[in-house]
Formats: structure tokens, C-alpha cells, sequence
């Protein structure tokens, strides 16, 4: 039998995961689980990169994201699940390959232009946020992945992570495969108010809420603002929450559509239902949390994917310190 393809992926522990993750990665993350060697990681020296004046949360971050992970149907018996700071690998592949890519690519990068712009109130001018893309090439590098499922903004970091990998191959003979992105099929959900999900904007949905806080920031929500009146009719297909509805309850978008565009429904009976439905699809995610918890398997779980990632990295890394030419 054919070995199976191996994929690495990773999430920084920035805070509690929302439903964007959940459509955004986790589905997909899930359903890649049956077909690759999956390693999925808590990136946590990459959220360092710009928590770095506060860390004091990562740590507990990190568990709490593999909490959401597994009850959202990641299995540990089948994945490896680490965390990145306990693996010595990375930063060490890292300084390797900091030697194979030039300031002014990096600087290129749009995600680093972009980072800058939006992360107010970080100094992230810093050596360390530049190298960012080098750190997650070592990441991927260090397991061999041949496929790294993440969204578009994180395409760049790919497109480096191959040029190294060539890099390398080239000037010190073949070690490395060249990495393809696996996109995430379904497109990127928005925020409550119609801004890019995210946590620093308190426009999510987590994975952690109960019903009635699913129900507020649901019927909180932004819809199509040229719908003013009860009997004014709405467009589903620029209301966010019509793409919440295609994402949680897809068997409904068709009725909905259709009653929003002939004024048979209204906004706040639109979102009611829907955060029914939310709540519906949460609760058992919600359960598995507890469960997982309250069972304290997390501390072992993060044990057996470290031993497992180590065996990995360490092998990886005795063959590049002897292709370099440093053993
Ligand atoms: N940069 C990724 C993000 O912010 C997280 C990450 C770190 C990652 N290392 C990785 C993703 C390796 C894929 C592969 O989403
Ligand atoms: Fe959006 Fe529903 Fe209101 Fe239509 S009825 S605008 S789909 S919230």
C-alpha cells in the first residue's frame, strides 16, 4: 500500500474559535482526516510573533482551541494534534532556512503588508513578524506535507514555502517535496456586521456559546440595509445573514431567499430562525466541549502528538543538518 500524503496545518491560539473556523477550516480539516496523515498544530511561536507583549494566554489558548478541535470531529487517534513551541524542530529548520529567502520578498509579502495595516496598537516592525512565512515553511517543511488546507489570505505564505523548498533542493540536494494549498471550498463567512470575522471586532458566533448568546448576536446582526420597512423587499444575495443561512442551513436558503425577496418575511423572524438553527447545530459541538474537558484528555493528547511530531521532525531535520553539510 502507498504511503498516504501527509498535511500539516496550524491555527495561532489567539483566542476562543468561532464559526468562521468552523466552515472556514475545521469542516475541511475534518473530512481530509480520512484519506492523509493528517498533523494539525497550535501555532503557538506564530501568535507570539504578534502577542508577544502579553503571552501569558497562549498556553491556555492552545488547549482550549484542541478542545474545540476534537469536539468538532478532529480525532486524535487518527491526526496528530502538538503544539509548534513543543516540537525544537521548527525554530531550528527555521534559522536554516532564514539563509534562502531575501528581505525584499518578504517584505513583498502582501499578508505582512496587510497584517501591518490592520493589527493596530502592535509594534510589528519587528525581525521576527517579517520572518513569519519562514517560520510556517518550516512548520510545513519539518512533516514533508504535500498539502496544507488554509483560506486564500494564507496563499502567499504557500507560494514561499514552495520557493524555499526549491531552494533548498537546489543548492543542497532533493529533501523536500514542493507543497500545494488545499483551499477551502466554501467561501469566507463575515462577521455579524458584515466586516471579516474576527474576534477584535466582537462580531462572531463562537463555538463556545450557549443558545441566548447565539440568539443576540444573531438578531443583532447587520441585513440588507435598503430593507428599512417590515414590507420593503430584501436581497438575499447581499444579506450576510442569506450566507449564514447557505452555510448552517442550507436545506432553508431556497424559501428564504424566496420570502425575503416578496417581503413574506421579515428580518427578525429571519434571524429567530436562524439562530434556532445555529443553536441546534452548536449544542452537540457545545456537549462534546464539556465533555472533553471535564475529562482532562487534552494534557495527553497534546503528549502523544508531540512524541509523534518529534519522531517526525527530528528525522527531518538529521537529514537536513547533513545535507547542509553541518554533520
Ligand atoms: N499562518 C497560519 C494562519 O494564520 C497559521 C499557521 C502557522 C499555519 N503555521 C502553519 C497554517 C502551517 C498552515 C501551515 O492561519
Ligand atoms: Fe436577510 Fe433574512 Fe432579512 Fe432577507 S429576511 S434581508 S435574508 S435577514
Amino acid at each position: 500500500m502507498m504511503a498516504k500524503a501527509r498535511i500539516l496545518s496550524g491555527m495561532r491560539p489567539t483566542g476562543k474559535l468561532h464559526i468562521g473556523h468552523l466552515v472556514g477550516a475545521l469542516d475541511n480539516w475534518k473530512v481530509l482526516q480520512k484519506d492523509y496523515d493528517c498533523f494539525y498544530m497550535v501555532a503557538d511561536w506564530h501568535a507570539l510573533m504578534s502577542e508577544y507583549e502579553d503571552a501569558s494566554n497562549l498556553r491556555a489558548y492552545g488547549e482550549e482551541m484542541v478542545v474545540d478541535w476534537i469536539a468538532c470531529g478532529i480525532d486524535p487517534e487518527r491526526s496528530t494534534l502538538f503544539v509548534q513551541s513543543e516540537v525544537k524542530e521548527h525554530a531550528e529548520l527555521n534559522i536554516v532556512f532564514s539563509n534562502l529567502i531575501s528581505l525584499a520578498r518578504l517584505e513583498r509579502c502582501p499578508t505582512y503588508k496587510e497584517q501591518l495595516k490592520e493589527m493596530k496598537g502592535r509594534d510589528l516592525t519587528t525581525f521576527g513578524f517579517l520572518g513569519y512565512p519562514v517560520l510556517q515553511a518550516a512548520d510545513i517543511l519539518l512533516y514533508k506535507g504535500n498539502l496544507v488546507p488554509v483560506g486564500t489570505d494564507q496563499l502567499p505564505h504557500i507560494e514561499i514555502t514552495r520557493e524555499i523548498a526549491r531552494k533548498f533542493n537546489g543548492m543542497y540536494g532533493e529533501v523536500f517535496p514542493e507543497p500545494e494549498g488545499k483551499l477551502t471550498e466554501t467561501s469566507r463567512l463575515l462577521g455579524t456586521d458584515g466586516r471579516k470575522m474576527s474576534k477584535s471586532y466582537d462580531n462572531t458566533v463562537n463555538l463556545s456559546d450557549d443558545p441566548e448568546t447565539i440568539k443576540r448576536r444573531i438578531m443583532s446582526a447587520f441585513t440588507d440595509p435598503q430593507r428599512k420597512r417590515r414590507d420593503d423587499p430584501g436581497r438575499p444575495e447581499i444579506c450576510n445573514m442569506h450566507a449564514y443561512y447557505e452555510a448552517f442551513a442550507p436545506d432553508r436558503t431556497e424559501t428564504v431567499a424566496e420570502e425575503c425577496r416578496t417581503a413574506g418575511r421579515g428580518c427578525t423572524d429571519c434571524k429567530a430562525e436562524l439562530a434556532e438553527r445555529l443553536a441546534e447545530l452548536l449544542a452537540p459541538i457545545r456537549e462534546k466541549r464539556e465533555e472533553i474537558i471535564a475529562s482532562g484528555a487534552v494534557k495527553n493528547i497534546l503528549e502523544a502528538g508531540r512524541e509523534k511530531a518529534a519522531s517526525v521532525a527530528a528525522d527531518t531535520l538529521g537529514e537536513v543538518m547533513k545535507a547542509v553539510g553541518l554533520r
